[in-house]
């Protein structure tokens, strides 16, 4: 039934396009910056809308019906069961959801890692939902209240922000977030509409990805006081003219090995990767339209980077990381993109600096303690009795028995 639909729909989407796209947009609402909706992108790109209407950034932010909508995911017969600084300084042992009520939600956000919870004065709560591990954590705990959602976090989780009032054109990762404000293309007839709107195809390939970094980062506006790129626009440059990422000492948001900790940083860790120095984009690993697979990327497991890396031998033995009497290590993400980032628990991202982080890199820059730097073989010999020194003495033998 579905697909006799999808089929008669995708004929008829076939017989406005041969036929110039005949569609009347007479009857569109075009909001401040010259922003349609995604809505209207789906009157005549139908096929895109539907497989786009399955990725996370589609599906980000909810607004709410009330305290039974299904898409609220936290569970509020499971008590909070964690320790944290309240405001006023003391430690406490939080074991309710205090007047954190289900009937407040203006908005949920959130489908993948945590889902955080907005009330109607834009304030984000101070419990999150971490969906994988189905507990509650603290957020802003020891804060008065927590961040202004309006205008701390909306830009990077919008389409079609705008500064001046805090407003926005929609909700969560609609088509114009990566293609530009749509007017001039929906209202334009026929030949009229060749290069109308941006095909981050057509871009070089750093500005193609700087439409990704306009959100997949963490810093400042140029005037220090958005932590968003204020003033950017699809198809311009994004640094260091309209966003400075957050430096790389800071301990926070960083490792010492300059390896990820705090989320949302894949742009710039992958400023710092021979893959951008190459030009190899986030276009080239990720899809945009659609999630086959959990992070959508263009292949699974080792075939992603095989197809552009097909002399690198997974042979478990004369392959190019051989472990003796250890043939088990042959993912090429467990060594190039350990789970050193945090969204809601530890380890729950991976790096994107591909780079390998040696055992040697935790004794040098964290004293021998995974707390202070992870490297990539204990990020799987976490729970074994494999110390950070006799991984990497293995390691040299296997270098030691490669250059023989
Ligand atoms: C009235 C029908 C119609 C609507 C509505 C529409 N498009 Fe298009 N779009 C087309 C047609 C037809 C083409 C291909 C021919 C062309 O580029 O002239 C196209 C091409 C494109 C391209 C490729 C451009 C290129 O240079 O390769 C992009 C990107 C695009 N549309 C995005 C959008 C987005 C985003 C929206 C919503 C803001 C949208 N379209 C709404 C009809 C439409
Ligand atoms: C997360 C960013 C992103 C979003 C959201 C997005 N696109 Fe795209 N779009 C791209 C990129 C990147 C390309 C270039 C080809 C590629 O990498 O897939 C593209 C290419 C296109 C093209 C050119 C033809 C093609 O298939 O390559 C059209 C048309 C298009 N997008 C329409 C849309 C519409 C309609 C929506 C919303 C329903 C949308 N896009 C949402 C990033 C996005
Ligand atoms: C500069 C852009 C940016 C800003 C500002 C920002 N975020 Fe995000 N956020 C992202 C991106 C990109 C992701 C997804 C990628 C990742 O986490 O690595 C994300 C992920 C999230 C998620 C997880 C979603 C899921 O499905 O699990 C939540 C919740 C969230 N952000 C809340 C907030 C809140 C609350 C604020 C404001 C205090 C905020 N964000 C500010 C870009 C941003
Ligand atoms: C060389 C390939 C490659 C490039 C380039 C790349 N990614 Fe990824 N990305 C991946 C792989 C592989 C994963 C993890 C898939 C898995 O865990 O199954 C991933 C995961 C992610 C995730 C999920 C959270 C995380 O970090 O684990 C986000 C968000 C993301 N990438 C965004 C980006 C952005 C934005 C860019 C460009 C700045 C980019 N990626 C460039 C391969 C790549
Ligand atoms: C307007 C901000 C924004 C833009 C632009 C944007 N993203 Fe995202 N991205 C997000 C947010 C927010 C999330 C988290 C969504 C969620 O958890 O539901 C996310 C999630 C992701 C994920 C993990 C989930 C998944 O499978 O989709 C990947 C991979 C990703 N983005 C890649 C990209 C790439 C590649 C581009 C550029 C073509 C891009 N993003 C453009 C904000 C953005
Ligand atoms: C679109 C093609 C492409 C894809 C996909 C790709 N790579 Fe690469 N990779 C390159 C290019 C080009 C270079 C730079 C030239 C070189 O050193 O081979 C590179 C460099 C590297 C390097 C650094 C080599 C050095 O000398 O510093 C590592 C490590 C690496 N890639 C691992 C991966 C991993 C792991 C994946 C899969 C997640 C992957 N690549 C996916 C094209 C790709
Ligand atoms: C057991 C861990 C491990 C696995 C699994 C692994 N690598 Fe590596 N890789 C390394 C180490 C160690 C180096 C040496 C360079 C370094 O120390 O950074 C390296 C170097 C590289 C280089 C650059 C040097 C060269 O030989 O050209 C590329 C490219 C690369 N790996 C790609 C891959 C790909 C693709 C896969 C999956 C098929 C993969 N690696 C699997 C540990 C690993
Ligand atoms: C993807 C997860 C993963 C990564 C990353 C990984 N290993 Fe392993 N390793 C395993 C598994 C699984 C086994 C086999 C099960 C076991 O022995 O408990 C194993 C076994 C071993 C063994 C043999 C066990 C023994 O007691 O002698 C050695 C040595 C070893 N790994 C070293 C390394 C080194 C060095 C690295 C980094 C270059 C590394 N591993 C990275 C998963 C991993």
């Amino acid at each position: 039934m579905k697909l006799a639909n999808n089929t008669v729909l995708g004929l008829m989407g076939l017989a406005l396009l041969l036929a110039g796209c005949a569609n009347d947009m007479s009857d569109i609402e075009v909001k401040e910056g010259g922003y349609v909706g995604s809505a209207v992108c789906a009157r005549c790109h139908d096929r895109i809308a539907a497989t786009w209407q399955t990725t996370p950034h589609s599906m980000v932010m909810k607004r709410i019906s009330g305290p039974q909508d299904p898409r609220i995911l936290g569970d509020w017969q499971t008590p909070p069961n964690f320790t944290a600084t309240d405001p006023s300084g003391t430690t406490v042992q939080a074991t309710d959801l205090g007047d954190m009520s289900k009937d407040q939600i203006m908005l949920t956000h959130g489908v993948l890692w945590k889902q955080r919870y907005i009330n109607a004065d834009w304030e984000v709560q101070k419990f999150q939902w971490n969906i994988a591990e189905n507990f509650w954590g603290p957020y802003h705990f020891s804060d008065a209240k927590g961040p202004n959602w309006q205008k701390k976090c909306s830009y990077c989780h919008v389409t079609g922000f705008n500064q001046q009032d805090y407003s926005w054109a929609e909700l969560s990762i609609g088509c114009e977030a990566c293609h530009g404000p749509g007017e001039k293309h929906v209202k334009a007839k026929g030949l009229a509409r060749a290069n109308t709107i941006t095909n981050p195809a057509k871009l070089p390939w750093h500005l193609a990805s700087d439409i990704c970094g306009q959100c997949h980062t963490r810093g400042k506006s140029p005037d220090g006081k958005a932590p968003f790129p204020v003033g950017y626009s699809v198809g311009k440059r994004l640094v260091p003219s309209m966003f400075t990422v957050t430096s790389y000492d800071n301990k926070k948001a960083w490792w010492p090995s300059g390896a990820v900790k705090q989320h949302r940083q894949q742009y710039p860790e992958w400023q710092t990767s021979s893959h951008y120095r190459a030009g190899v984009s986030c276009l080239d690993c990720h899809t945009s339209h659609s999630s086959s697979n959990r992070f959508s990327t263009r292949g699974t497991g080792n075939n992603l980077c095989l197809g552009c890396h097909p002399n690198i031998s997974t042979d478990p033995v004369s392959g190019h990381a051989p472990i003796k009497d250890a043939p088990q290590h042959s993912d090429c993400i467990a060594c190039h993109m350990p789970n050193t980032g945090k969204s809601a628990t530890v380890g729950d991202e991976r790096t994107h600096t591909f780079r390998f982080i040696s055992p040697n890199q935790t004794l040098e820059l964290g004293g021998g303690d995974l707390k202070k730097q992870p490297n990539s073989c204990n990020s799987c010999h976490y729970h074994q009795k494999h110390t950070p020194q006799q991984l990497q003495e293995r390691l040299d033998l296997a270098k030691h028995r490669l250059s023989q």
